[in-house]
């Protein structure tokens, strides 16, 4: 295969399959799954104010930042890297490991929800019993091979998928599924929130407890804001790769993140308003959407087709961003070390599956193997790469475009007639600023907002949470 040319390399059909492609791969079961667990651990409205917080600082900039990268270089992460500055490349690298580990983890939950659409399917939903249901999901997870064997059709499908390249993939799955996913979460959501004595859970999502926030909460959220919109691993980077010179950069990155958060806020609405109707503990973790939702369906007509539909959603919400995972590894390879696609494909999603087991193995046989900070195998990969890899990933992202790649404002001293000195700023636009504003189409007024974000504020605080968090 060719490299470089972004002919032999695929693109992009349009401006809207890249924003429906991305925001699949933002899209996922980081918003379904892991949003409602994580708000539900971390004080609730809590956690979704500082989430919202760090989203504006942090998730638009990195997103417009990624984006921009892939499509100025036409490459993968580490390529694209090493084509602005070759001393940067391992940069790259350490996003290849990030969405090497966490498609090990998202690979198991993935197939978690293939076994639900199973069960749904046969009936299995038709109680309100959160105890039963609880334990039901308990048996499932603990046991060792039924996990491993859904784990691995999870990985069969996203392979198979990322084996057929960009447009004829990854695009086509994308411009239906995902609208039809969100109406399935608002019907869900609807028959949530009317549910009696769900308005607590209600007030418990939106109503930020300020008391809540402590450093590991606003370190959670900020792994999070990275998790949910793919940053901080070249994922973005990546799919920029594919796109086209004239797509305007800033609009793309102002949809994605919005479609990724509206889709986590219902999913949150879906889901915590029913664990206080049904009187489970919102702190419960990675198991809330597998108890609490089919106890939903159990109160809707056609519990078990509403199951059923929504959990097949689901899984394609979470396969369009497995292969996003998948596709930053076998870019890599396909680009840096000639391999063929099919080649690369194969034998890394092979080695994602290996890598995956004791994560799932910890879910039982393993439980008592503990990693960092008492948690065990899934719950360690997970912390490291979601809150650690990836914040320092934006770090280094905005540190390299700010200051190597360099965006730069340069004053200017001119004198008014009465002889006052005046001094102005103005940004000088480099190669970074060009690619953003497409080619000098100097149409992006928010550039200066941008420029101090990716240069000051952004690093500045993702480093003040990564390091207050971790200690
Ligand atoms: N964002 C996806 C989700 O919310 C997961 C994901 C896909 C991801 N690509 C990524 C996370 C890259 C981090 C980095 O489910």
């Amino acid at each position: 295969m060719d490299i470089g040319s972004p002919q032999e390399r695929g693109q992009w059909g349009s401006k809207l399959g890249f924003i429906m492609a991305a925001a699949g791969s933002a899209v996922g079961l980081g918003n379904l799954w892991k949003f409602p667990f994580l708000a539900g651990q971390n004080g609730g409205g809590a956690f979704v104010l500082v989430y919202f917080l760090i989203l504006f600082v942090v998730g638009f900039t990195l997103m417009m930042a990624e984006i921009t990268v892939g499509r100025y270089t036409q490459l993968n992460a580490i390529g694209a890297y090493r084509k602005i500055k070759a001393s940067w490349a391992w940069v790259g690298s350490l996003g290849v490991i990030a969405g090497f580990l966490i498609l090990s983890f998202y690979s198991v939950i993935g197939g978690w929800i293939i076994a639900y659409i199973v069960k749904a399917a046969s009936g299995a939903f038709n109680t309100a019993d959160t105890k039963m249901l609880g334990d039901m999901f308990t048996t499932f997870i603990q046991s060792a091979g039924a996990p491993l064997f859904y784990h691995g059709i999870f990985m069969l499908l996203t392979l198979g998928i990322v084996i057929g390249g960009i447009q004829n993939g990854i695009e086509k799955y994308s411009k239906i599924l995902m609208p039809a996913l969100l109406i399935m979460i608002v019907l869900v959501m609807i028959r949530s929130i009317t549910l009696d004595g769900a308005m607590e859970g209600v007030k418990f999502f939106l109503n930020p407890d300020f008391s809540k926030i402590t450093g590991g909460v606003i370190l959670s959220a900020l792994g999070q804001v990275f998790f949910s919109l793919s940053l901080g691993m070249g994922c973005m980077i990546t799919y920029g790769s594919y796109l086209s010179k004239d797509t305007n950069i800033p609009e793309c990155a102002f949809y994605i993140p919005l479609i990724d958060t509206g889709v986590a806020l219902l999913a949150g609405l879906a889901i915590l308003p029913a664990v206080f109707a049904f009187n489970f503990p919102p702190d419960a973790g990675p198991g809330l959407l597998f108890i609490t939702l089919p106890a939903v369906f159990s109160k809707m007509p056609m519990g078990s087709l509403m199951g059923v539909l929504f959990f097949t959603l689901a899984l394609f919400a979470a396969i369009t961003s497995s292969i996003s995972l998948l596709e930053v590894c076998v870019s890599y390879v396909v680009d840096e070390w000639n391999w063929t696609r099919k080649k690369a494909t194969l034998i890394i999603a092979g080695l994602i599956f290996a890598a995956g087991v004791p994560c799932s193995l910890s879910q039982g046989p393993w439980s008592h193997i503990k990693l960092i900070k008492g948690k065990g195998i899934l719950d360690s990969v997970d912390f490291v790469a979601s809150n650690i890899l990836l914040p320092l990933g934006g770090i280094l992202l905005c540190v390299f475009i700010g200051w190597v790649w360099g965006l730069r404002r340069i004053q200017r001293i001119s004198k008014t007639d009465e002889g006052k000195t005046i001094i102005t700023w103005e940004l000088e636009y480099t190669d970074a600023l060009k690619e953003v504003t497409n080619d000098g189409k100097i149409n992006f007024a928010l550039a200066p907002i941008w420029v101090f974000l990716i240069k000051w504020l952004a690093p500045v605080a993702i480093g003040i949470v990564f390091i207050q968090g971790i200690f």
